[in-house]
């Protein structure tokens, strides 16, 4: 991002009143300038509050410390969806539907432990030949000497596969995952598929119905080892009303497909960008395991999570009043230089490259961080076995988006196989 910022846009940024800064446009995001505000943040005033006409007043954190603090104190930070949620958007709430990421202690750790068995190391273990096999396939099905879109041949494709594996939802249909992520994480005034609010609920619903059928088939039957069944089974979860059953599954099906999809797309960017590392991993495949966090780090797939304060309380010297809406701005964390050294360039043997927020922290830390990791590290792996360079080549298209940190597309070519 840095080495392709004109000079003169920093000179205004740095210019700007600290008044004005709102590093929620979405426009940022999408030409991939908003480190330039966060860096300013981060060294100026790391607990920020904005007035936005869009959003009312919220609270920028952007240091890492200062996340940490957020995410340590969860009675004070709530995450409640009826406070408002886990993102500066809201909607209104007929619109929002309740999950356990929206949810404080006691009821999430109760929906939590229900899905958590499907993500445990030995759980895992048993789904790696499989996620193998399906990346193998992938790969093997790319055009050499073209250019395609990798997000939509390679990123896209894996992790609906996935995302059909761990519900074991019908494969021919598995688009219709991607779709309705995509419909629950768009915004009409985003870059996406999503054109109206109307439209977006529409959908929501369809994949309500259709997550009650394959709900009301597996009730019945004998528990296994897929998220419907554990749902369906688990008493902290089987007498959910039709409503909050669409709130867990959507959080568990963007929690799934964005974040991986980016992070895998982001992988490809972040290793054209750093040649001379790009040509330390081919000399050594046997770093894959440890590149695969610094590439959620330089990623970071989710750009904030949000908080409500439920009382006052003082952070970074700045006054938070209950009621406030405070958003941790991930992005920033692991950009920020007084946490991670060297924070803007992507080392593919980072020492301690587990030490970053893209996961957020503390009893949110995401569920299915083994799982994205596993997703990567097996991509990658094959990846090395087949093409030993894949090139882009012409600028990807990025989310216009303050929550997906992302791409639309992403041109490449695989200019010959091993
Ligand atoms: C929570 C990021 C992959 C499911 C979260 C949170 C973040 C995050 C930032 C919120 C943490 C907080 O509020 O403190 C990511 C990233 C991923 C990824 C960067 C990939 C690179 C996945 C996958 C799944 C998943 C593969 C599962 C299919 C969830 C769930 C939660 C969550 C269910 C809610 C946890 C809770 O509230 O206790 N994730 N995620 N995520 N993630 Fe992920």
């Amino acid at each position: 991002m840095e080495a392709q910022t004109s000079g003169s846009l920093r000179d205004e940024v740095w210019a700007m009143p600290l008044d004005r800064f709102d590093v929620s446009k979405g426009y940022l995001f999408q030409d991939d300038i908003v480190e330039l505000y966060f860096e300013r943040l981060r060294k100026e005033a790391p607990v920020h509050l904005c007035q936005s006409k869009r959003y009312g007043p919220y609270w920028s954190v952007t240091s890492y410390r200062h996340i940490v603090e957020v995410e340590q104190h969860h009675q004070v930070f709530s995450s409640e969806m009826k406070r408002g949620g886990i993102a500066l958007a809201e909607r209104p709430p007929e619109e929002m539907f309740p999950s356990f990421i929206g949810m404080d202690p006691p009821r999430h750790t109760e929906q939590r432990s229900t899905v958590s068995p499907m993500f445990t190391p030995q759980h895992l273990a048993t789904m790696e030949s499989t996620i193998r096999g399906h990346a193998a396939e992938i790969l093997d099905g790319l055009p050499v000497g073209e250019e395609f879109d990798w997000v939509k041949r390679v990123s896209i494709e894996l992790t609906t596969r996935m995302l059909a594996m761990l519900f074991d939802f019908p494969f021919e249909d598995r688009s219709k995952l991607t779709w309705w992520s995509d419909m629950a994480t768009g915004d009409p005034d985003g870059n996406g598929a999503v054109t109206s609010w109307e439209m977006r609920i529409g959908e929501l619903k369809a994949c309500r119905d259709r997550f009650v059928q394959l709900w009301n088939e597996r009730v019945n039957a004998a528990p296994r080892n897929d998220l419907i069944s554990m749902l369906a089974h688990s008493p902290a979860t089987r007498n959910m009303d039709p409503d909050e059953y669409l709130g867990n599954v959507i959080l568990l099906i963007v929690g799934g497909n964005d974040t991986t999809r980016n992070s895998i797309s982001g992988s490809l960017l972040a290793l054209n960008r750093f040649p001379d590392q790009y040509a330390k991993l081919r000399a050594n495949p046997e770093l894959v395991a440890g590149m695969v966090p610094e590439i959620i780090r330089w990623q970071t797939p989710l750009a904030h999570m949000r908080r409500t304060a439920t009382q006052n309380y003082l952070l970074g010297g700045q006054q938070i009043r209950a009621g406030d809406k405070v958003v941790m701005w991930y992005l920033s964390a692991n950009r920020d230089e007084q946490a991670i050294e060297r924070p803007h360039e992507f080392i593919v043997d980072r020492p301690r490259p587990k030490h970053h927020l893209a996961f957020g922290f503390g009893i949110h830390h995401c569920v299915g961080n083994r799982l994205a990791e596993l997703q990567l590290r097996v991509l990658w792996e094959e990846i090395l076995k087949r093409y030993p360079v894949i090139e882009i080549t012409g600028q990807p298209l990025r989310t216009r988006s303050n929550f997906v940190h992302g791409f639309v597309s992403m041109p490449v070519r695989i200019p010959a196989r091993v």
